[in-house]
């Protein structure tokens, strides 16, 4: 089992904008140097909103796939796939579904939000009330321990993380268990009577203290090792054997990218500049971005803290040019299209390289089908693992 595994993954919804990038993107390319990192395309979770038009979905996926590698993330760090090539994902979620009780699941924020959001679809659907519970089984199939999400997401961590431990106490109470917590009892000889006191208080008052007094035993019980420790943590809060391992949440923090607009950069606003937007398409989208209002001449001074254009040039412009823009608004000595084709300079060092990547790779699209392919491989390899634990626990085994 890998400590320190990451995965997520993204909608399929095509080509992708810089605020992508600088809110999502930059933070995976970072990751994949520290981290086993997985990271997918979830078509299925597109089809729970989108299961009346599947069929740009696999355009999608693969545009936005073209996008991450040329934002930077790298098939020879991180494993890159399809969620719907990866058959161990739909099992878990099937799996799961079992002992998940509909309660959990009608009571997730996102359920009732995104209903009422898109109110003209249908979506009192089986498969849109699970849409967490498959995210459960992303993320849990492959012993994730962290999870880089948006805030928005941090309630479906939650749940995957009570899902796994519903799952542990149902399941990882097996024959081999109470044989590892009676030889790990033994080993702690005269010392096993107290913890046995410990659990019995936990069990039966719930007495939170007991947990402090247990973690700060078991870390002092020199003759044990991990793995007994394990055993007789989960024997105490009555969890049994971690068969599924809970996930955290790795927060993203917002990106502070502003849209054309001013107001979050977002598709659904149409205030978007694309990773492979063209230099003159940059141009001119910059031209019509709002300023600070009280510039409404050439010969008005402005303040850039008014102005969105500001927020840009915050991203992308070193110590000198936003010196340069802070004492030529104010003072009215430069004028906003100055301050624009300086910011649009900025941006284009950002977009050169990924929209050189992004053309090399829509010239070979083998190159995606193969990268897509072999991540697929690796991720089954992975999943498997966990599956076989899962499935020999739940008495799948087949003959
Ligand atoms: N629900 C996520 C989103 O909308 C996408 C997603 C699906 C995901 N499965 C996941 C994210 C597993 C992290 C881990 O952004
Ligand atoms: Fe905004 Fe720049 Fe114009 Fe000032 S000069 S109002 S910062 S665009």
């Amino acid at each position: 089992m890998s400590a320190e595994r990451v995965l997520s993954g993204m909608r399929p919804t095509g080509s992708l904008h810089l605020g992508h990038y600088h809110g999502v993107l930059e933070n995976w390319v970072r990751l994949q140097n520290d981290y086993e990192c997985l990271f997918f395309v979830a078509d299925w979770h597109a089809l729970t909103t989108n299961y009346d038009a599947p069929q740009s979905i696999a355009q999608a996926g693969r545009d936005m796939v073209v996008d991450w590698l040329a934002a930077g993330l790298d098939p020879e760090k991180s494993i890159i796939f399809q969620q719907s090539q990866v058959l161990q994902h739909a099992e878990l979620h099937l799996l799961l579904s079992m002992m998940t009780p509909l309660g959990w699941l009608e009571r997730v924020p996102t359920y009732k939000d995104q209903q009422e959001k898109l109110s003209h679809k249908d979506l009192s659907t089986y498969g849109f009330l699970g849409y967490p519970l498959l995210q459960s089984a992303d993320i849990l199939v492959y012993d994730a321990r962290h999870v880089p999400v948006g805030e928005d997401q941090v309630p479906h961590i939650e749940l995957t993380r009570e899902v796994a431990r519903r799952f542990n106490h149902l399941y990882g109470r097996t024959p081999e268990f109470e044989q590892e917590v009676i030889a790990a009892l033994k080993k702690l000889g005269p010392t096993a009577k107290p913890y046995k006191e410990l659990r019995q208080r936990y069990q039966q008052d719930g007495d939170r203290e007991v947990l402090v007094q247990a973690e700060a035993f078991l870390a002092g019980a020199d003759g044990l090792n991990t793995s007994d420790k394990e055993s007789l943590w989960g024997w105490l809060v009555g969890s049994g054997k971690a068969i599924l391992v809970e996930p955290a949440a790795l927060l993203t923090k917002a990106s502070k990218m502003p849209g054309l607009d001013g107001q979050k950069m977002s598709k659904s606003y149409n205030n978007t500049i694309s990773l492979r937007e063209k230099p003159d398409d940059v141009v001119k989208k910059l031209k019509g971005m709002p300023t600070d209002p009280a510039r409404v001449r050439r010969t008005d001074v402005g303040n850039p803290k008014n102005c969105p254009v500001w927020q840009l040039h915050e991203i992308y412009s070193d110590e000198a040019k936003k010196q340069w823009v802070t004492e030529g608004c104010t003072t009215a000595g430069i004028g906003c299209i100055d301050c624009k084709n300086a910011v649009a300079e900025g941006i284009e060092v950002v977009l050169a390289p990924m929209r050189a990547r992004a053309e090399a790779l829509q010239a070979e699209p083998e190159k995606i089908d193969r990268i897509l392919r072999e991540g697929a491989e690796r991720a089954r390899a992975l999943a498997d693992q966990t599956m076989s634990r899962v499935r020999s626990v739940m008495g799948l085994t087949g003959a």
